[in-house]
């Protein structure tokens, strides 16, 4: 690639965030083991994910971006896969039904281990040890051992995503997203659930499309599209060495493509347009993400986009804006404005999670449901007023029936939080308060597909009278 970029280019340039590991020698040699390994995921694919980005990017498509804030080695069990596939699977009917539009289906997953921290130590009582940033790199432990680095959780976390999407991989294909059967799980949900009224109207209307189809001789048995499914990895592109020792030429175009996800994204934390992720990205060929928060500004913005997507590739680049239920309104019209005045062609997706971390009295992280909705109507409205497609959402969500995020139809309160709470990093969105939130987003859809059905203002009457 021109520009001098190389896999490792990004060694030379300054960076945050990365680890101190002791052993420089053993880190260099699971680089090169990883080096020898087998792709995770192919090219192809990354490509055939960036062409249903671009169809986002023009108002055709919805993202649907989601999973845990950290997967982890304790959680890796089949039912945790199946759990989050099951929900994911059922808030994406629900999102194309609304938006009658096809949603591309991205999870945080087999990959999604390294965690950019706040401070690279942390302090209990009189010790002090390295913060922990995630199972690729350290232990949760507050102990001396398991918060050592070591190289070696990198060849585990491989070894992992691979076991995970192997089983996605059959999931999405195998007959388990058959369409009637995630929509019958949301039935369930429908009835169960103490605000189930206020769903059953779109559960039943997708009853009713099935049926039709049904009698049609559209159906599972006939039809491939309606028992399988296009499902896509993505995590946070933090830990480079990892990155660079899965990157690869591509044989059939000759581009280089990080092979460890489908999709990458650049933290809100490590987006410095000349610091060394940036630089690592903007050389793989694969869709890139990045997080905008309230302290990126507009000129920023245009520099990091001429940066990763020079030649203004459709799909290439996601803009996931994480700025708080409060600040969505202050912050995202600029960034609009300047994007638009650019003729940059991006998708715009909502991260209403990070920016709505609070400290609850009982000492939990958590995150209060009704902030999350907000963020998600706010950007919905703001991008209303610009004429600009909301184009996704990008959530931290688990199969689980967790107690982490407050709020939500059952009502989760402070004192609750402590029932199950099992994150090793951020609050998720349980089971139900993600497919909560997937009808919430479906309102949000039916008004944007409303609007562009409704003729612009100034325009001609749609019958001209007297004629
Ligand atoms: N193949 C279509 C799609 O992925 C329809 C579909 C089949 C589907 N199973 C699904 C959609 C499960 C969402 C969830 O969009
Ligand atoms: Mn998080």
């Amino acid at each position: 690639m021109s520009n001098g970029w190389s896999p490792e280019s990004w060694r030379s340039k300054p960076i945050v965030q990365v680890p101190d590991y002791p052993d420089a020698a053993a880190l260099k040699e699971v680089e090169a083991t990883l080096n020898g390994f087998p792709p995770l995921v192919f090219a192809g694919e990354a490509r055939k994910l960036k062409a249903m980005l671009a169809n986002v990017s023009r108002g055709e498509g919805f993202l649907l971006q989601g999973g845990d804030c950290a997967e982890s080695f304790a959680e890796h069990q089949a039912d945790n896969i199946r759990d989050f596939f099951r929900v994911f699977l059922q808030m994406a009917v629900v999102l194309t039904y609304a938006a009658a539009m096809p949603v591309v289906k991205v999870g945080r997953i087999a990959g999604q281990f390294a965690k950019p921290r706040s401070a690279p130590t942390e302090k209990l009582g009189e010790i002090e040890l390295p913060s922990y940033r995630g199972d690729i790199i350290n232990g949760p432990d507050f102990t001396e051992a398991a918060r050592q680095p070591d190289p070696h959780r990198m060849i585990k976390v491989y070894r992992q995503s691979a076991a995970t999407l192997n089983l996605l991989r059959a999931f999405a294909t195998g007959g388990y997203a058959t369409l009637e059967h995630v929509h019958r799980w949301t039935l369930g949900f429908v009835t169960d659930s103490p605000q189930g009224h206020r769903y059953r109207e779109i559960a039943d209307r997708i009853s009713e499309t099935l049926d039709f189809m049904r009698a049609c001789g559209i159906d599972a048995e006939s039809t491939a599209q309606l028992r399988t499914t296009d499902f896509y990895t993505s995590h946070e592109a933090l830990l480079l060495g990892f990155e660079e020792a899965l990157t690869r030429v591509d044989s059939t175009s000759g581009e280089w493509y990080d092979t460890s996800g489908h999709m990458l994204w650049i933290g809100d934390r490590t987006r410095q347009p000349d610091h060394a992720h940036v630089e690592f990205c903007r050389g793989v060929r694969n869709p890139i993400g990045v997080k905008c928060g309230p302290t990126l500004d507009p000129d920023e913005l245009i520099r990091l986009i001429d940066t990763l997507d020079p030649t203004n590739e459709p799909g290439r680049l996601t803009l996931i804006c994480r700025f708080g239920a409060d600040k969505v309104e202050d912050h995202l019209p600029a960034l609009i404005r300047a994007v638009e005045r650019e003729g940059r062609s991006v998708v715009w997706s909502c991260d209403p999670m990070h920016g709505n971390t609070i400290k609850a009295g009982t000492g939990y992280k958590t995150r209060p449901f009704d902030r999350i909705l907000q963020e998600v109507e706010r950007f919905f409205a703001v991008h209303r007023a610009e004429g600009t497609h909301a184009g996704g959402i990008h959530i931290e969500m688990t199969g689980q029936n967790v107690t982490e995020c407050t709020g939500g139809a059952r009502a989760i309160s402070e004192t609750d939080l402590s029932d199950r709470y099992h994150t090793h990093c951020d609050p998720r969105l349980n089971a139900d308060q993600a497919l909560e939130l997937a009808f919430l987003v479906a309102e949000g859809l039916k008004k944007e597909r409303a609007d562009r059905a409704r003729p612009a203002e100034g325009s001609p009457p749609a019958v001209a009278v007297g004629l």
